[in-house]
């Protein structure tokens, strides 16, 4: 019952909340042990991954439609994503369900039960977009987009790989190589017991997010201000390709996760607690990374919880922080220096318009476009020359984040 009554109270925290699963976790599933939490989490994870076909099977069965806010309609959805995304057996979905419903109607939600098994109701190939995310990204960039979105979000991602040295042929043989120090794994298998995890060679990294860090190149000891680097996956890039790294982010837990993962990969980077809109580094560096707090759109994949949170009103409030931040980090580029500005969203608020916006309050800055040699083969730089990545792309191959990165010169005095 532990994990199926975490699932309830992290789906209850998301829908009605608005928190992030991750976060939501923490108080969800005190004293859960690793594998019931993980269960836990997957049950909350599909639920939301699926919850518009689920709803659409529920509101199917019942002759009054429930109302979105019940428990029942809640335990149903999370029972359903049990037997349908997650192929529990339907006895002990049904015997873990029945006493969530406390004081509800449990014949209503014993009957779907039932009637899910005896009709052998199935998932669609597709799992269905909240519709507010689809009509804004069909706004945005297209229907081919949206139900190319879908297919993606259809199943867990691929779990990818970055390295600090390009491993040896030999090393890795089962896994698809994209881009340079990159491997691609198919999903289900546990990070810590991958070979090499306690040696620290490589960490967790989709390859979207890699492609930030990638456009900086070769440090050879110059500095680079990595501003919003927690957990670190692109300090330790930069770290590797030889800069000389100077890691800041606000959040003192989150920069834990960073420690250890520098720890972990021994690799260096100064480490620093500051929130950009106040800290000052002292003296300005040869590149300057953002990768920038956004609405995460772009990563719903893994995150299926955000489709479900994400209003416009965040993402308004999002492009406001980003231009702050924007802003202040270009103070600190020498002249002639990179700032490469990067968002893991799908909102051109916080892309495509807010670099527009940028450049607009900035005449003497201009775009570095990125060059095709630069990035893995599937991946072209938009008119504009920066990189705008979809979750349809290297869709044979396990799909890709949702980026956007721009590189930009500073003027020269
Ligand atoms: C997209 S995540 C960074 C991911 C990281 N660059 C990586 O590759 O692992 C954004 C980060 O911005 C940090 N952040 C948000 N607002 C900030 C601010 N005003 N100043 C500094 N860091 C901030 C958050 O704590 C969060 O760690």
């Amino acid at each position: 019952m532990a994990p199926r009554r975490a699932a309830l109270r992290l789906v209850d925290a998301i829908l009605r909340r608005g928190d992030p699963l991750d976060v939501a976790m923490h108080a969800a599933a005190q004293g859960l042990t690793g594998a019931d939490r993980a269960f836990a989490v997957a049950i909350a994870s599909e639920t939301m991954r699926w919850m518009v076909d689920i709803d659409a099977l529920i509101d199917g069965a019942t002759a009054q439609i429930l109302p979105d806010d019940v428990k029942s309609r809640a335990v149903l959805r999370i029972a359903l994503a049990q037997l349908l995304a997650l192929k529990s057996p339907g006895h002990a979905v049904v015997s873990t369900a029945l006493p969530l419903v406390d004081g509800g109607p449990r014949r209503l939600v014993h009957a779907i039960l039932s009637r899910a098994q005896q009709e052998e109701w199935s998932l669609p190939d597709r799992a269905t977009l909240p519709l507010p995310a689809a009509e804004r990204w069909a706004e945005q960039w297209g229907l081919k987009m949206v139900e190319a979105a879908e297919a993606s979000w259809s199943a867990p991602p691929p779990i990818d790989l970055s390295f600090a040295a390009e491993p040896g042929a030999d090393e890795w043989p089962e896994a698809l190589s994209l881009a340079p120090r990159h491997r691609r794994l198919p999903r289900g298998q546990a990070v810590e017991a991958m070979p090499g995890f306690d040696e620290g060679g490589w960490w967790v990294q989709d390859l979207a997010a890699s492609l930030p860090a990638r456009l900086l190149g070769a440090g050879e000891g110059r500095t680079v201000l990595d501003l919003c680097a927690a957990p670190g996956g692109k300090t330790m890039q930069l770290a590797a390709a030889g800069w000389d790294v100077v890691a800041v982010d606000a959040s003192a837990k989150r920069l834990e996760r960073l420690r250890a993962n520098i720890e972990r990969t021994g690799l260096s980077a100064a480490i620093v607690r500051g929130d950009i809109r106040s800290w000052d580094p002292g003296a300005p560096a040869d590149a300057v990374l953002l990768d920038a707090p956004c609405s995460a759109t772009g990563i719903f994949r893994r995150h299926p919880d955000v489709l479900h949170r994400i209003e416009p009103r965040q993402i308004a409030e999002m492009a406001a922080l980003q231009a702050d931040l924007l802003a202040r980090a270009a103070r600190w580029v020498k002249p002639d220096g990179t700032l490469v500005y990067a968002t893991c969203s799908l909102e051109r608020a916080e892309g495509e318009d807010q670099v527009a916006a940028f450049l607009d309050h900035h005449k003497d800055w201009a775009v570095d476009p990125v060059r095709p040699d630069e990035l893995p083969d599937a991946i072209a730089p938009d008119g504009s020359g920066f990189i705008r990545t979809f979750p349809g792309l290297l869709a044979d191959a396990g799909g890709l984040d949702g980026f956007f990165v721009a590189r930009l010169r500073a003027p020269s005095n």
